[in-house]
């Protein structure tokens, strides 16, 4: 439907509304719902609203949905992964970011992945080695979230997900199509014992499949807190998984003992009339306040939708994505010259680039405030991530991206949840020829780059508008611009919103979903260079928005992907 037509069908709506009212006995507003779960999977949705409705705030409902995407969608996140969660706590107006970013063993070094011949080893074999994976963060991020806003006991928070996998749960298409498909990590062992029935097929779609040693690993967890799985035997059968094959992991007992989740103000930037906040480096947040800075020296408010509205978008995207790539790290082991990269001078500087007729050739990083020399970047980020974003009925809100990288993480198991594979967002080289580090460069203790951006938008007063993200390797940083653009600028619902096409500018790439432009888009933003690529491009987004408006919540889930939004 075009914007006209969109806006005319509302018109009229409003038009039969009100006649009928008239005619009829004055009836209430009608309420939306006040609380609301936007994830991955219906199961996980429903866990958290069951969380939700028996009092508990929306860092308990994170848990019980968590619990339940590590069963059900554990080729994107789980036990053994890692996360960023920004939180809104509705009394006091503030904003904070969770970090369980997975960090490096102490032992690993910036040749992390350099194989016997001292060049970066393949990605390939990478990502199934026991090197890859870093201490999972996700779940010691909550508990400290839920030592902070929680409302239940811990113990009470793992019920539904530990019954589905003791009693069993509908097998979902997804997790079926990726247990079936070529990537390495479901060629493992471990992932092909756990997908496949007695009669030697694997499992499929809408069949019953249970997982026994994850609903003890939740008891446990319920019970002792995240130690359960970074202490004790399970961090025994991590560490010992890890050490197995050609590229085995430096990780001790210790590294996984010593895990610390970190909670600090969120990083928050004006948008037009709201405020936008983000975890700071090395999430990709800032990246995602980098984009919408240049667009707002844009009109790309005024062009919902249009040839001019997406040419913008991704002229901005490809600045974006060039600072991006070259300047973020973990901020605790290199300078992240983040104040530079958000200053008003520098935006308007880098917004000036765009040639508003014709795309011109790829643009290079910029020089912000603060920034040192830095190799350009060699890391390189496929797929297995989830989004989900809560709200509870005293208006706090949790937007989560949680992970464990590419699908299955690197495919090995522990205690019914695979283990991450999260060290292969590190830059694979270390040092360009002239010796200038790498921002991304791998280091002990260090905690590799994302792109994961959970974001929280805020109006004047400082209240609730909405919280959104997505996974997608490097392309989240695109996605949840595309969903901020949409809600903020082009005053979409969050379901329209996290529908449009995506589009992903970068270099002299642009992959996007032509098919799903309104007529005429494509061949307009071909004649201003901007030629668009169909096809797969790396990892496909899950996005997911709630928004709060005058009559109530509403949300999105992305309709390519098994999500759902549902509130009351
Ligand atoms: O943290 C990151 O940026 C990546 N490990 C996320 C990977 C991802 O989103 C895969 N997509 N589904």
């Amino acid at each position: 439907m075009t914007y006209a037509k969109r806006f005319l069908s509302l018109g009229l709506a409003t038009l039969i509304a009100a006649s009928v009212t008239a005619a009829q006995a004055p009836a209430a507003p009608e309420k939306g719902p006040t609380a609301m779960v936007a994830a991955a999977e219906p199961d996980a949705v429903d866990a958290g609203l069951k969380v939700l409705k028996a009092g508990g705030s929306a860092v308990d409902a994170a848990i019980a949905v968590q619990a339940v995407l590590g069963l059900e969608e554990p080729q994107s996140s789980g036990l053994g992964g890692g996360s960023f969660m920004t939180y809104y706590d509705a009394k006091t107006h503030q904003v904070t970011a969770y970090n369980g970013r997975e960090t490096a063993p102490a032992g690993a070094t910036a040749e992390l992945f350099y194989g016997p011949d001292g060049k970066p080893m393949p990605k390939g074999q990478a990502i199934v080695g026991g090197r890859s994976a870093g201490v999972p963060g996700a779940i010691a991020m909550l508990h400290l979230a839920q030592s902070q806003h929680g409302k239940l006991a811990w113990k009470d928070l793992f019920g539904d997900a530990e019954h589905l996998a003791a009693d069993g749960f509908h097998v979902p298409a997804r997790m079926a199509a990726a247990a079936a498909s070529n990537a390495p990590q479901a060629r493992q062992p471990d992932a092909v014992a756990y997908f496949t029935k007695p009669d030697g097929t694997k499992v499929q779609p809408g069949e019953i499949m249970k997982n026994p040693a994850y609903a003890a690993t939740l008891k446990k967890l319920a019970a002792e807190g995240p130690k359960a799985i970074l202490e004790g035997p399970i961090a025994a059968e991590i560490v010992a998984k890890l050490h197995e094959g050609p590229y085995p992991s430096a990780m001790t007992l210790k590294d996984l003992a010593s895990y610390k989740p970190k909670a600090t103000p969120a990083v928050c930037r004006p948008y037009r009339e709201y405020t936008v906040c983000v975890p700071p480096a090395p999430s990709g947040g800032p990246a995602v306040l980098e984009g919408l800075g240049i667009l707002q020296r844009t009109d790309i408010d005024k062009h919902p939708n249009d040839i001019q509205g997406w040419y913008l978008f991704s002229q901005a995207s490809r600045l974006m994505y060039a600072d991006r790539d070259r300047y973020y790290g973990d901020p605790d082991f290199v300078s992240v010259p983040m104040e530079g990269l958000l200053a008003a001078d520098y935006l308007d500087a880098r917004a000036k680039l765009i040639n508003l007729d014709k795309a011109g050739p790829a643009p290079g990083p910029g020089n912000p405030k603060g920034a040192g020399p830095r190799a350009p970047d060699r890391t390189k980020e496929p797929g297995g991530t989830t989004h989900l974003v809560i709200v509870d009925k005293d208006g706090n809100a949790v937007s989560m991206t949680t992970t464990v990288e590419s699908i299955f993480g690197d495919g090995k198991m522990v205690g019914g949840f695979f283990l991450n594979n999260q060290l292969t967002d590190f830059s694979f080289t270390a040092k360009d020829q002239d010796g200038a580090p790498a921002a991304n460069a791998p280091a002990g203790g260090k905690r590799p780059r994302s792109s994961m951006a959970p974001a929280i938008v805020l109006d004047k007063q400082g209240r609730f508008v909405a919280g959104a993200g997505s996974p997608g390797g490097p392309s989240i940083i695109a996605f949840n611009l595309k969903v901020l653009v949409g809600l903020l600028d082009w005053k979409l619902p969050p379901q329209e919103a996290v529908a449009l096409p995506n589009l992903i500018a970068f270099d002299t790439v642009y992959a996007s979903e032509p098919a799903k432009f309104p007529p005429g888009v494509v061949a307009g933003l071909g004649a201003k260079g901007v030629a668009l690529r169909g096809g797969p491009f790396g990892e496909g987004s899950g996005e997911q928005a709630i928004q709060m408006t005058a009559s109530g919540l509403r949300g999105g889930a992305d309709p390519r992907r098994e999500g759902v939004a549902r509130g009351y």
